[in-house]
């Protein structure tokens, strides 16, 4: 049994066109734990992710899930993932319940499963009857809801989730934020989400890596990292670290 479900030894990423996404990323995610990896736009995550969920190859370093290593063992990380992409939608001619239906009928074994599933995507979405309407009748909210749902109704070991909040207002976020704990506490899944909003991962994460540049930058519990750089959020640890006075002097 490996330490670690998520292993990142010094990960680099160049793009084709010579972009430098990661430049020796390292970091580790425990068993059972809801770990943030969490910067600006462009800071690397969704490329970190995608590496891990095999969707991309790294150009140097070394990815492993359970043990797995992403280069050379694809089909065994993949069985072990659930990944939700960062912009992902879903068929919107289908009503939410045929949605759910259609992704659990690839993954269940059998039909008693199927229906396990189904009962509990709905639940964990909070969609009530509205689950019977076409997804194209779905509020943003809603959706994500659903595509949440989905994520987490196959028991994944993990759960990758691309910034599960962006672009939600404030009671969609918070309800997401208290889907994902409750239901992977529930199930005993361990996470890996990315988020650009370092406020809210405050309540969510047991863990946090700040990523900046393609590089960890901090790392630690969010009440190590408040106590280390005497922050009041993990917004200013960031700026902290970073030497946000310059955009200060912009502002003032
Ligand atoms: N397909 C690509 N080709 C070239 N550069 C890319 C590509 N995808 C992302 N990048 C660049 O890599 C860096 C990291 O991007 P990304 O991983 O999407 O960051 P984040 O998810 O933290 O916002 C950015 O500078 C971005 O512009
Ligand atoms: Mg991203």
């Amino acid at each position: 049994m490996p330490n670690y479900v998520v292993e990142v030894n010094d990960l680099h990423k160049v793009y084709p066109d010579g972009k430098e996404a990661l430049k020796g990323l390292s970091f580790n995610v425990k068993e059972g734990e809801i770990y943030g990896l969490i910067g600006p736009n462009g800071a690397g995550k969704t490329t970190t992710l995608r590496i891990l969920a095999t969707i991309l190859e790294p150009t140097s370093g070394e990815a492993r899930i359970y043990g797995y290593d992403v280069k050379t063992q694809p089909e065994q990380v993949r069985k072990h993932l659930s990944y939700l992409p960062e912009e992902a939608g879903a068929y919107k001619y289908l009503t939410g319940i045929e949605f759910l239906e259609f992704i659990a009928s690839f993954y269940a074994k059998n039909e008693e499963e199927k229906r396990r599933m189904i009962q509990e995507a709905w639940k964990i979405s909070g969609l009530g009857m509205r689950i019977k309407d076409k997804i194209k009748t779905y509020s943003k909210g809603m959706l994500r809801r659903l595509l949440i749902a989905k994520t987490l109704m196959v028991h994944p070991k993990l759960a990758i989730l691309d910034e599960p909040t962006s672009g939600l207002d404030v009671i969609n976020s918070t309800r997401v934020r208290k889907i994902i704990k409750k239901y992977t506490r529930e199930y005993g899944i361990t996470v890996l989400l990315s988020s650009h909003n370092m406020l809210e991962v405050d309540y969510l994460c047991d863990r946090v890596g700040i990523i900046h540049e393609g590089r960890l930058i901090a790392e630690g519990t969010p009440g190590e990292l408040k106590k280390k750089y005497e922050a009041e959020n993990l917004e200013e640890v960031f700026t902290k670290i970073v030497g946000g006075e310059e955009m200060w002097e912009v502002i003032s």
